[in-house]
């Protein structure tokens, strides 16, 4: 009786640290919260994703935007590639379980990594594509670190656009801001195409 309410206790005081390490801003200066599920789908229509494009979720959480663009692209037959950045174990551990059972996951990465460190070319060229691929970047991300993502991503050269939730680039016009239950903020050329 002793051993189960032992257990019990251990159980729950992991489960609150777990909780705790996901959303505390001492745990990570961008703590996780997903984005809000009755977003998502007005989202995904914004994204409007083509065939040879690539996806990039910097923090992807658990892969709730994701995934779900990745199940239109199926939908769509498109072979648009969805790369997943995050630097949570855990978080990664439910990705590369969801990503088993997904429909699309031959088109689908997951990579755990600082998204500030990452070598973003290298991990393009890993991805064997025939020809440059323009890229979307999806951010839902603290907005203090709004400009450096946004200087990141004009000096990668690639074509780039990026939807941002909740917070804009700071510095950059938007394409056009929506209000859904947040603030949605679209940008069409973030990014220039260099040889
Ligand atoms: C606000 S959540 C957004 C989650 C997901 N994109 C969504 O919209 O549902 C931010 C995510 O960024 C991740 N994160 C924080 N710092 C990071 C870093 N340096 N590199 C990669 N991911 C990071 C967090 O673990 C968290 O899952």
């Amino acid at each position: 009786m002793h051993f189960f309410l032992l257990a019990g206790i251990v159980i729950f005081i992991a489960i609150v640290l777990i909780l705790f390490s996901f959303t505390s801003s001492t745990a990570s200066p961008i703590p996780y919260f997903p984005t809000n599920t009755r977003d998502m789908k007005k989202i995904i229509d914004l994204m409007d994703l083509k065939n040879d494009e690539v996806m990039i979720d910097f923090g992807a959480g658990d892969g709730g935007i994701i995934f779900r663009a990745a199940q239109r692209a199926y939908q769509h037959n498109q072979n648009t590639k969805f790369v997943a950045v995050e630097i949570n174990t855990m978080l990664c551990f439910i990705m590369n379980l969801r990503r088993i059972f997904h429909l699309n996951r031959k088109n689908i990465y997951i990579v755990k990594h600082d998204m500030f460190v990452l070598d973003y070319p290298a991990l393009i060229a890993s991805l064997h594509l025939e020809k440059k691929p323009k890229l979307l970047f999806y951010l839902y991300i603290s907005p203090w670190f709004m400009p450096q993502i946004g200087e990141m991503i004009k000096c990668l050269g690639y074509q780039s656009r990026a939807i941002t939730y909740f917070y804009p680039i700071a510095g950059v016009k938007e394409s056009r801001k929506y209000t859904f239950t947040n603030a949605v903020y679209s940008y069409n050329h973030l990014g220039n195409e260099t040889q």
